[in-house]
């Protein structure tokens, strides 16, 4: 993650690039529920004003995050699950009741994937990405933009050059868990 960011643009091409690559994650039934609102110039202004005052903003930690150039929030449709699941294909699988009836939300796993897709490829163009999360501004957010009031917002994704302040989160400070902790071969 990238929490410092140049005001340089991010050219068309490569943020065309980074959400295609969203687009095509993959997706529990082929649903495709997930949607992405992009932000750039006043409207990610109009972004932190809704979920950092400017009183907040000028003791933010990480002001090199504020003038990243877009601002992807990664939205999800959970009917559009439902109503997937309860086709032909996958009525069998009790799913298609209700949001109730899935013992792991898989709009929130696709948001992940269609997430995870954009970091990697701005790492890999050499752009930088901070993944961070809505919180209680969610409402606020869909409300501000227009989302349609039945999707969630999951995170949303800063996207830029990476600036010259890399400071690392208190977060990043954990150092990452060894492959053998992680891995359980066999059994656990
Ligand atoms: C679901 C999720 C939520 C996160 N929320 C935040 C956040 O609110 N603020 C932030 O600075 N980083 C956030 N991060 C980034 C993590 O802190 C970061 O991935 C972790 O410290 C490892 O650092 P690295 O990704 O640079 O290796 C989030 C990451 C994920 C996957």
């Amino acid at each position: 993650m990238v929490r410092d960011f140049s005001a340089e643009m991010v050219d068309e091409a490569s943020l065309t690039m980074l959400l295609d690559a969203a687009r095509r994650a993959p997706s529990a039934g082929n649903t495709q529920g997930t949607d992405l609102l992009v932000l750039e110039g006043r409207e990610c202004e109009a972004y932190w004003e809704v979920t950092l005052g400017a009183e907040r903003r000028t003791t933010f930690r990480w002001p090199g995050l504020l003038v990243a150039p877009v601002l992807c929030v990664v939205l999800v449709d959970p009917t559009a699950y439902v109503q997937r699941y309860s086709e032909p294909d996958k009525r069998h699988s009790g799913l298609g009741v209700d949001e109730a009836a899935w013992p792991v939300p898989y709009w929130f796993v696709d948001a992940g994937a269609a997430a995870e897709a954009i970091l990697l490829g701005a790492t890999a163009s050499g752009l930088g990405a901070c993944l961070f999360g809505l919180f209680d501004h969610e409402r606020a957010v869909l409300e501000r933009f227009d989302v349609p009031a039945h999707y969630r917002g999951v995170c949303t994704i800063a996207i830029g050059h990476p600036g010259d302040d890399a400071r690392a989160s208190r977060s990043t400070l954990r150092t990452k868990r060894s492959l053998e902790s992680v891995v359980h071969r066999g059994r656990w």
